[in-house]
């Protein structure tokens, strides 16, 4: 049996990702005991594994190394497996490779099997997967945000940031949403309920924030200088709930805020968070989660792909901005 998969060539330069990962064709080994061997469906494109394609060493993840398969989160049916906690035919979400197949240890990918009842299998990789564990989590753990505060997205139209804006909806909060462009921006107060929502690439990121009034708490998913334009307009006691530093993935660069001062004028909490951290509550997180996405209250737009050899052109949507909501590749199978 062929997999097809992407492997690192080298070091991406800035989004030149075809220069970067080639596509290999190669046959699917047998798996030794305890391992499975997924057919993979939908594959997940993440901002964060941009950091894992840098040098750095000093990221919550260590570097891939040039020539090896791009891992990354993904749903599929195990088509054969020496583990007997799997079945053939389960469906799974796996941190596996981005390819046809992954062949795991269901433990260390973290595989998880999936109600098939759910009927659009996309949302475990959106408000039922880690997107939506960490929204929630960002937002009412870190965050602390209570009912009536102005909470603050930036990236409002990604994947987490959309989920974080409508859960800061749901919780009772004064929800809006930082995007670059007029259409994201008028699709996050006209469909996903948010409170007002500022276009930063229109040069009035300043204005749209003042006319908050306060913020309460700002769920950051970019970092650099949107960080810095917020942190001035905090409220006293206000929280940052830093979730991702996207604006220096791609450069590398680590652009610590000018306003750091604030930090102390303001009394305010900074803290970082990161979803495998909490993993351990994944169950009660998608439970919650479960009932407001059948309830119709908790949506995800995707931006889907189609076709495993059209994988990169999804994954710089992430760094261009071309999506909005969830990105994903669709498998043929
Ligand atoms: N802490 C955790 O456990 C955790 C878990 C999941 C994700 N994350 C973080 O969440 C963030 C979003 O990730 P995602 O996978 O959901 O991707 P996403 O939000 O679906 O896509 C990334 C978005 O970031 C925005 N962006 C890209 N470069 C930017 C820049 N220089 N300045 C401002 N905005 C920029 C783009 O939207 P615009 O058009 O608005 O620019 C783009 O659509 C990332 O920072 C990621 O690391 C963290």
């Amino acid at each position: 049996m062929k997999n097809r998969y992407w492997r690192i060539k080298s070091r991406p330069q800035g989004n030149a990702f075809t220069d970067a990962f080639e596509l290999i064709e190669d046959i699917v080994r047998e798996p030794v005991e305890g391992e499975i061997v997924v057919r993979n469906s939908i594959l997940s494109m993440d901002a964060g594994t941009r950091m894992w394609l840098t040098d750095r060493t000093d990221g919550y993840q260590p570097p891939i190394e040039d020539g090896a398969p791009m891992t990354g989160l993904g749903i599929g049916q195990v088509i054969q497996s020496r583990n007997s906690a799997f079945d053939e035919g389960d469906l799974v979400r796996v941190f596996g490779i981005w390819g046809d197949y992954s062949i795991v240890d269901p433990i260390l990918a973290g595989a998880v099997k999936l109600d098939p009842a759910v009927s659009d299998r996309r949302a475990w990789l959106g408000p039922l997967g880690m997107n939506g564990w960490t929204a929630l989590w960002g937002v009412e753990v870190t965050g602390n945000a209570k009912p009536g505060e102005n909470v603050v997205v930036s990236a409002a139209a990604g994947a987490t940031g959309i989920l974080a804006l409508q859960i800061a909806g749901l919780l009772g909060c004064e929800a809006y949403g930082i995007a670059g462009g007029q259409d994201k921006c008028r699709f996050l107060t006209e469909k996903m309920g948010a409170a007002g929502a500022i276009d930063y690439k229109s040069g009035a990121l300043d204005e749209g924030l003042d006319a908050i009034g306060g913020i309460d708490v700002y769920f950051d998913n970019v970092g650099g200088p949107i960080l810095d334009a917020v942190i001035k307009r905090m409220n006293h006691y206000g929280r940052i709930a830093i979730c991702g530093l996207v604006s220096d993935y791609s450069t590398g660069q680590r652009t610590a805020p000018q306003e750091f001062d604030q930090i102390l004028m303001r009394r305010l909490r900074v803290e970082g968070f990161f979803s495998p951290d909490f993993m351990d509550q994944g169950e009660k997180l998608t439970a919650r989660l479960h009932g407001w996405f059948e309830r119709g209250e908790l949506q995800m737009p995707y931006d889907a792909t189609h076709g495993i050899e059209n994988l990169l052109s999804a994954y710089a949507k992430l760094f261009t901005g071309g999506n909005i909501g969830k990105v994903i590749v669709e498998l043929d199978q």
